[in-house]
């Protein structure tokens, strides 16, 4: 008589017990994609830095000096509240003034490219740099423009060496002044470099400071050493922090539902994971998104072919480095031209461009051109399914729990 009841306690028992370990289940299943992808412990990523060196870079990447009109440092554009970009779609460079949207107003210098944030630059494993892979290490050894007789085997130092010598971005592009550096000719880069060493010898004490903390003489110091320290310093600071995400894989900390929800998306059926693996969410290699493009592009006339610039390959057409996703959060605007300017949108533009390209704005060129991007973009993508409203929202919930912060603040470097 009392064994129906007892049979439908039973049963909503299990019911309950299922309902437990399936939500368990969720999270194993999360933890071991996490694994499977690549993800670490943070400090194994990280390569030791020499504090005194860290504090002299740091003062170097807060310097106007290593910038040709003595405006412009890596700190007018690499800003803590704009999570080490600049918030703006493309980056404004010497004569510019402010910070972020209202740095447009005034008459800087124009960049072709969205300014990418610093998060995990330097760490071990982190080889390919910029946008289009200008500068990356390989097995054979390190590629870059300096050809086979690079500054240094450290892909971060290297890139470290560009935007002093890069014209628009701390070397005044008006007036023909600095014209020959167009010719990116490396001995007129480097002499150029020189006249900037030169200058902090005699007007900062930073020359004697590094000499100090690197054991260098100071008159023997280089143009590289002081790179070496400004990458010192990136590497130190914005090195890889535990995240709410590492500490759920690796501490057993805690996600929200929806946490969860968006990271088996993100590594299921958005197969998000494909491109955005390993240590940093990026497989340092290059894939083509159909996001729009702004302002006049890398190769002028609204374009910006990417990859291609570098190897010349048809392939490599559109293709730009997937974008690594710690603290991806704070670096508003997205895409290599800062086009989209939420991470809803950018993540939409992945896997169903035509629903939110505004394509009606275009000109005929435009279309032709999108047109092609969107064929490219099409032959890469791992589409698998269709992602509704929910799972977008969640995704961005996801990528939130993969913010840290830098371990020191950086000084804003106004002209
Ligand atoms: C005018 C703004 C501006 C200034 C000044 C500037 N940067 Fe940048 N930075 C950018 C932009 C834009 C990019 C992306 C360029 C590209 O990929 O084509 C970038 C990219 C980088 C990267 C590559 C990051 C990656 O993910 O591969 C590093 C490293 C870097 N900058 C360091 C520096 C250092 C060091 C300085 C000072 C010596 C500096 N930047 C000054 C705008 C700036
Ligand atoms: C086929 C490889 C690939 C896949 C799959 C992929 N991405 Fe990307 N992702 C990229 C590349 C490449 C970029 C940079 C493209 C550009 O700027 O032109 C990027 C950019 C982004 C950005 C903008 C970052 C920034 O700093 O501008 C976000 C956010 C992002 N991806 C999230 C996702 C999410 C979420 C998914 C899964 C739905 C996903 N991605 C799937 C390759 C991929």
């Amino acid at each position: 008589m009392r064994l129906v009841p007892l049979c439908l306690a039973a049963i909503l028992c299990a019911l309950l017990v299922n309902e437990a370990t399936a939500e368990t289940l969720r999270e194993r299943m999360l933890r071991s994609y996490a694994l499977q992808s690549g993800l670490v412990p943070p400090e194994e990523t990280w390569v030791p830095q020499d504090p005194n060196v860290v504090a002299v870079g740091q003062r170097l990447f807060e310097s106007k000096l290593l910038s040709s009109e003595r405006d412009t440092a890596c700190a007018s554009c690499h800003l803590d509240r704009f999570g080490s970009a600049d918030g703006l779609p493309t980056a404004i460079g010497v004569e510019g003034q402010s910070f972020g949207r209202t740095r447009v107003e005034f008459d800087g210098d124009k960049l072709p490219r969205n300014a990418l944030p610093l998060w995990g630059r330097g760490g071990k494993g982190f080889d390919t740099m910029f946008w289009d892979g200008r500068v990356t290490r390989t097995k054979e050894g390190l590629i870059s423009q300096f050809g086979s007789t690079p500054p240094s085997d450290d892909p971060l130092v290297v890139a470290a060496h560009l935007p002093p010598l890069e014209l628009g971005e701390m070397v005044m592009d008006r007036d023909g002044r600095y014209q020959a550096y167009e010719a990116e000719d490396v001995a007129t880069a480097m002499s150029f470099a020189g006249t900037i060493v030169d200058r902090l010898r005699k007007e900062s004490p930073l020359i004697e400071q590094l000499s100090t903390a690197t054991d260098i003489p100071a008159p023997e110091i280089t143009f590289t050493d002081v790179m070496r320290a400004v990458a010192s310093f990136i590497a130190f600071n914005y090195r890889l922090q535990e995240t709410r995400f590492h500490a759920f894989v690796f501490g057993g900390g805690a996600l929200s539902e929806q946490e969860v929800r968006g990271g088996l998306v993100f590594y299921g059926k958005g197969q998000c994971v494909s491109c955005h693996n390993g240590p940093y969410f990026s497989d340092q290699a290059f894939h083509v998104i159909a996001f729009p493009q702004f302002g006049y592009g890398f190769n002028g006339f609204g374009t910006d072919y990417g990859r291609y610039n570098m190897t010349q390959d048809p392939g490599d057409l559109f293709r730009f480095r997937t974008a690594p996703l710690f603290n991806v959060t704070r670096t508003a605007p997205y895409s290599h031209s800062g086009s989209v300017s939420s991470l809803s949108e950018a993540i939409r533009y992945h896997v169903d461009p035509l629903a939110v390209e505004p394509s009606k704005n275009f000109t005929a060129e435009d279309r032709q051109l999108y047109a092609r991007r969107i064929g490219a973009w099409a032959a890469d993508y791992p589409l698998t399914a269709t992602l509704d409203n929910a799972d977008i929202d969640d995704l961005t919930a996801f990528l939130a729990a993969l913010e840290y912060e830098s371990e020191r603040p950086v000084v804003e470097i106004q002209p």
